[in-house]
């Protein structure tokens, strides 16, 4: 069982990162965990990339490739300005083309903190709404709100929080037996 981990945060030191090294370190057995760190390279998408004939960026071929040999994919993203992070957004465009994420068992983890007022809701209003439209398979019982704060991410890019890192481990467990 592979599990691809998405995340919408491209800085150091990201608390949704840190979910995402979390839910790595306390992943069932059995269950390979792959981070995908290439958001930041992908070019923004360009139909004209994506047309018959036309080889595309080897980018977003090697993003197709994480993509497509997972089994299920665990998104753990921040609200910018009102919405998804262009990046994130810019990583399912790119899925559209060869139907990557079609079918494919996925859940987020929304661990917007104090520095979120909205708690991240429309971020995740629009995540559902583009995993929607690019035919996923949204586990409900895994979706989940586990606010990580700043203070709560240790000096190995992980969370701290023993009630969170609990939280974590259910999620992970419930999409990976969910996608089985
Ligand atoms: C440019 C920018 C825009 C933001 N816009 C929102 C927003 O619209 N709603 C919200 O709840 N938080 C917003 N935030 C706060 C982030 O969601 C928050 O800092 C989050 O914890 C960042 O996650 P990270 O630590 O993984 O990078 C914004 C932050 C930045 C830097």
């Amino acid at each position: 069982m592979n599990l691809l981990l998405l995340s919408g945060s491209l800085r150091a030191g990201s608390t949704n990162q840190a979910v995402l090294n979390t839910a790595a370190e306390l992943a069932p057995p059995g269950v390979e965990t792959v981070l995908y760190e290439g958001a930041g390279d992908l070019p923004l998408f360009n139909p004209d990339d994506d047309a018959e004939g036309v080889e595309v960026p080897e980018a977003v071929a090697e993003m197709r490739r994480a993509v497509g040999a997972a089994d299920a994919i665990l998104i753990c993203t921040p609200e910018y300005a009102g919405a998804l992070p262009a990046s994130l957004k810019n990583v399912l465009e790119w899925t559209v083309g060869d139907a990557g994420t079609y079918r494919k068992p996925i859940a987020w983890i929304n661990a917007a903190g104090e520095a979120s007022p909205t708690g991240a809701a429309d971020a995740h209003d629009s995540l559902r709404k583009v995993l929607g439209y690019v035919g996923a398979t949204i586990v409900e019982e895994a979706c989940t709100r586990i606010p990580v704060g700043r203070s709560a991410v240790g000096t190995s890019g992980t969370v701290t929080n023993q009630d969170a890192r609990r939280k974590i481990a259910r999620a992970v467990e419930t999409l990976t037996r969910a996608a089985q």
